[in-house]
């Protein structure tokens, strides 16, 4: 582009890495705009060699693309307004398929990860594109999905599993109570109509606890064909991360997964979260 921007498609469905741009919270207006496109075209963006931010960094970066959003239950890092953090020392790993927060009604519409402690080898990111899930799928699957409502809850929330694991261990820092135990329960559309792009989105992932009106049975095995769809490796990217990484993706066009391959070796990440909105269905 003419700022000098690169934008480097790094697979198939989705994902493309932004060369040439300095996160921070100065960007210029031609350069978020750039972001903010890219995001919405290839749904999860990677920028390398971002070095220079720290927390404080990462989260005034973020408040230029939306309205920053503390994780429901879980502490924000010490001395941050919204970060959490991943540390793999206190287990909890993100290694199922998900969608960011979906267990509330308005979960946030982007996330913004940033590398802070990467093993050698392994912990990859993976995330699917839930819009050609959808676009791909037969007509008459559409046609059925395009019905259908399902309940998220935050009983298998790996970002609690965490905190409550930080809490046992370290009593001391979270002295005023630490870890809140709230279930939070909400009802969504499967397909979700993207409120930027207006594409049709499928919107499942392991918050989903039952699809409404079917059986147990039923429930779990159109979830499981659904899930495959999105997440077979041709609808999806996979990035190998060094330190001063960011990732950034819209959370209502993607679902990830953070690969669990690397023992008991150290990786820290933390995610600012942005504001979304609640899905609308086809149906308005
Ligand atoms: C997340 O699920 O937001 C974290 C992904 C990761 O640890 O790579």
């Amino acid at each position: 582009t003419s700022q000098g921007i690169e934008i480097i498609p790094v697979a198939g469905a989705l994902g493309a890495e932004l060369k040439g741009i300095r996160l921070s919270a100065d960007l210029k207006g031609e350069e978020l705009e750039t972001i903010r496109k890219a995001i919405l075209e290839h749904k999860v963006v990677f920028f390398r060699d971002q070095h220079h931010l720290d927390d404080a960094g990462q989260e005034a970066f973020a408040s230029l693309l939306g309205e920053p959003v503390a994780h429901p239950t879980v502490h924000v890092k010490q001395g941050t307004d919204y970060l959490l953090e991943l540390n793999s020392q206190y287990g909890g790993g993100a290694n199922s398929w998900h969608t960011d927060v979906t267990f509330v009604d308005a979960y946030p519409k982007a996330s913004i990860l940033r590398s802070v402690v990467i093993p050698p080898a392994g912990g990859d990111t993976v995330w699917a594109n839930t819009a050609t899930a959808y676009q791909n799928l037969p007509a008459e699957l559409r046609s059925l999905v395009d019905q259908l409502w399902a309940l998220h809850s935050n009983d298998y929330d790996y970002a609690a599993r965490h905190q409550k694991e930080l809490t046992e261990k370290d009593p001391q820092r979270y002295q005023d109570g630490g870890f809140v135990s709230t279930v939070y329960e909400t009802e969504h559309p499967l397909v979700r109509v993207h409120p930027e792009t207006g594409e049709r989105t499928l919107l499942l992932g392991h918050f989903v606890k039952k699809i409404l009106g079917l059986s147990a049975v039923d429930s779990a095995q159109l979830f499981s064909l659904l899930q495959n769809h999105i997440t077979r490796l041709e609808n999806t990217v996979r990035w190998r991360w060094t330190i001063g990484d960011v990732a950034i993706w819209d959370n209502r066009a993607t679902q990830h997964y953070a690969i669990s391959d690397y023992g008991k070796q150290h990786r820290i990440v933390r995610r600012v979260t942005l504001d979304g909105d609640v899905p609308v269905s086809i149906d308005g």
